[in-house]
């Protein structure tokens, strides 16, 4: 039986991949070792801890505190560490920067250095797209250089570095994902579609930023678990793998398709004052991944459609947290002035 622990499994990708794991494999057992941060939330593994009592555990822990997670890894037999654990907002990033390189830079270094002492199979980092910063023509590859533009991007950068040296210099078996903007269930809703789909719902204005002319690469979130999954399989320690569909979708059309798929008028979008520092493209070469054996994916329209049916289905998930002090608080930072110059966009 194989013990993976899962930094960060209470959060929107781990919990995902928590389930996906569990399900896809029955001789593994899970280790969800979590800070339950703003955006991490028991609420996600309710259903996993029902069904696979005695292959999952939780452990509330900070990645960046080295001897609980040596104890968690020595008392559970933990193989391999997934480190999903990080600051995750790049709006959040540019108001406080210290939690993200706290944790996505020191914390990254700790499990490192646990996998390194204990002699663990694999230390497999979640990565991201943006650690190659904007790419304005062409696609990134894997040897693409690193342009980060924001706290975050950089954050998790410092964080990738990391783990190639310590391949390079002790041999630690480490493997990097970098994967595109994800979408799905169990998704903070201060990410923008989450965000937009929830506010349409109410009736809310969609805060859109500048032009609404940026790109990303919208994949559902199972897309990614799978592509996390075959890298821990097959993927060649030391290696980098972009994980993504390929196509970029521009905000723009990604709000109205929401709209469209609530059936709300286009005037609830606003055009308001960009993000600074704002990446206007992410665009991944996703060969690599392919030729590991990674088959279809959800195109844009399919993930934007079961993620829209998701956040329909499930108030009782999203609802409180919208109504919470902590979500109220930083709507209120982020958003209110932005609203009030706000401009509506020409259909
Ligand atoms: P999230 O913000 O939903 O979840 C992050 C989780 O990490 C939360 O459960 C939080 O409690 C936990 N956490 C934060 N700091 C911690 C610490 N110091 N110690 C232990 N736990 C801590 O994030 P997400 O969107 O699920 O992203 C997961 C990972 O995937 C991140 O590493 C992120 O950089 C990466 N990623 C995300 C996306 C995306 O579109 N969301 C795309 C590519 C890569
Ligand atoms: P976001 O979900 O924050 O992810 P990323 O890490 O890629 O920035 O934002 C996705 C895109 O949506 C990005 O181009 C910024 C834009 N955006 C808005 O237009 N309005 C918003 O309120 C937010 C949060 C993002």
């Amino acid at each position: 039986m194989r013990g993976l622990l899962i930094t960060g499994g209470a959060g929107f990708i781990g919990s995902n991949f928590v389930r996906y794991i569990l399900q896809k494999y029955p001789d593994y057992r899970v280790v969800v070792y979590d800070k339950l941060t703003y955006a991490g939330n028991l609420e996600n593994l309710k259903d996993v801890a029902r069904d696979f009592a005695g292959r999952y555990a939780f452990v509330r822990g900070d990645i960046v505190e080295a001897e609980k997670v040596r104890a968690v890894i020595r008392e559970h037999q933990v193989n391999a560490i997934v480190n999903f654990a990080a600051a995750t907002h790049v709006d959040r990033s540019l108001m406080e920067p210290d939690e993200f390189i706290r944790t996505d830079v020191y914390g990254t270094y700790v499990l490192l250095e646990a996998t390194r002492e204990l002699g663990l199979e694999r230390m497999h980092q979640v990565s991201t797209d943006e650690v190659y910063g904007q790419v304005l023509e062409g696609r990134a590859g894997e040897d693409a250089p690193l342009h980060t533009r924001s706290p975050y991007a950089a954050s998790k950068a410092g964080g990738d570095l990391l783990c190639l040296s310590y391949f390079a210099s002790f041999g630690v078996p480490v493997t990097i994902t970098r994967g595109a903007n994800n979408i799905g269930p169990y998704q903070y809703p201060e990410k923008v579609v989450p965000l937009f789909i929830t506010n349409a719902i109410d009736q809310q204005p969609l805060p859109l930023y500048g032009d609404g002319m940026q790109m990303r690469d919208y994949q559902y979130v199972l897309d990614h678990c799978e592509g996390v999954d075959l890298v821990l399989q097959r993927g060649e320690p030391g290696q980098v793998y972009n994980i993504g569909t390929g196509v970029e979708t521009h905000n723009i059309v990604m709000a109205r398709a929401i709209l469209d798929l609530l059936g709300k008028p286009y005037s609830l979008i606003r055009s308001v004052p960009d993000r600074p520092g704002h990446d206007r493209r992410y665009a991944l070469e996703v060969s690599k991944i392919r030729a590991l054996g990674r088959q279809s994916s959800h195109s844009f329209a399919q993930a934007l459609e079961e993620t829209v049916h998701w956040y329909v289905k499930n108030e009782w998930w999203w609802r409180p947290i919208k109504n919470g002090e902590h979500y109220r608080a930083y709507y209120q930072q982020q958003y209110d002035q932005r609203l009030a110059r706000g401009q509506a966009v020409a259909e």
